[in-house]
């Protein structure tokens, strides 16, 4: 049987990724190469919702796919590619727009939570219909799962509305998509405040672990983690949320149940597990951190590999746009 078509897509909104975005995201984006037919996606006109400067988005979305390549991903066997390289994402975006109620739109949280700031008046129409353009990107690719965390199933459950409602108002068209869990990995905290998500809005640098950093400042960041009163190195949500990250951490890394680590630093103080952990991100950050360097410094092999992904995924967005202008009655 075929392998169930995945897609997902990210955001190039930072100058890195960081540990979050690899454990919680895009280490499974390797993965999935094995046993799905992947479509991965910088979502660059997801990055212009928000107020962005046109010159660092620019790099920003060669950067985010160098990265991609960098940690693994094989242009051999999947496709990835940039959203704006590939119109049919706005084309679709609008058609769908046109079947989604209003109502239905508004009662987004994550408009709400992102609008909330500048008040949902100053926030973009963009920022609105945000979902709608994340459904065009899933039903453009006739994908069967999509890698879905918590934040994001409310948008997943309109797009299967919005597939399911096309299907039924103009004939078959779309696959509705299923939820695909990977293998969980318990969010990552910041290391300079434990019980806040490690992201690139945290309030420090010195929280957040970048794919590109330096292997100086990392070292420096894993090794001033804040950890807890104690010295016992046990997980403990709790009362201990530092410590538990790093175990969580750096079982993710080493790929150690944390109950063996447990065992394997009792009588033990944090400095040694901060030591061991440190060498860890350098071990799996270098080799992508090199890798990421030498594809940047090539902008011609990097354009390359960006345009095959581009034309690999417009021969089904294509196909895909054809068959919905057709019903629709373009
Ligand atoms: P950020 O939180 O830095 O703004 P995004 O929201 O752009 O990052 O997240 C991109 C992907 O990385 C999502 O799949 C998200 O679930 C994952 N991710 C981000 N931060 C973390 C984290 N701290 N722990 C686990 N996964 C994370
Ligand atoms: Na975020």
């Amino acid at each position: 049987a075929a392998r169930p078509r995945v897609l997902s897509g990210i955001q190039p909104t930072a100058d890195s990724f960081h540990l979050g975005n690899y454990l919680g995201a895009l280490r499974q984006w390797v993965a999935m190469q094995d046993t799905h037919d992947a479509f991965y996606c910088v979502v660059d006109l997801h990055a212009i919702t928000m107020a962005h400067d046109p010159a660092l988005l620019r790099r920003r979305t060669r950067v985010a796919a160098a990265q991609l390549f960098a940690i693994g991903i094989d242009p051999e066997r999947s496709t990835l590619f940039v959203q704006s390289h590939v119109p049919e994402h706005a084309e679709l975006a609008w058609v769908l727009g046109c079947i989604t109620g209003f109502g239905e739109a508004s009662r987004m949280t994550q408009f709400k939570d992102k609008s909330a700031k500048e008040g949902t008046s100053a926030a973009s129409i963009g920022l609105f219909t945000y979902p709608i353009l994340q459904a065009a990107d899933i039903l453009l690719y006739q994908a069967d799962q999509v890698p879905v965390g918590e934040d994001q199933r409310q948008h997943l459950e309109l797009t299967r509305t919005l597939a399911q409602r096309f299907n039924h108002r103009f004939g078959e068209t779309f696959v509705t998509p299923e939820a695909y869990i990977p293998k969980a990995t318990a969010k990552i905290t910041d290391l300079q405040e434990p019980t806040a998500k490690m992201s690139k809005s945290s309030s420090s640098p010195q929280g957040i672990l970048d794919l590109l950093d330096d292997p100086g400042p990392l070292r420096k960041k894993v090794m001033r983690a804040v950890t807890d009163t104690g010295t016992e190195i046990v997980a403990d949500e709790q009362n201990k949320p530092g410590v538990t990250n790093l175990l969580r951490i750096y079982s993710a890394l080493t790929d150690t149940p944390i109950p063996d680590l447990e065992r394997r630093y009792e009588g033990q103080g944090y400095g040694t597990l901060k030591k061991d952990l440190a060498q860890s991100v350098l071990d799996t950050f270098t080799p992508i951190r090199e890798r990421t360097e030498k594809l940047l410094a090539d902008e011609a092999q990097l354009d390359r590999l960006l345009a095959r992904g581009a034309e690999r995924a417009s021969q089904v967005a294509r196909r895909t746009m054809e068959n919905v202008r057709d019903r629709v009655g373009f």
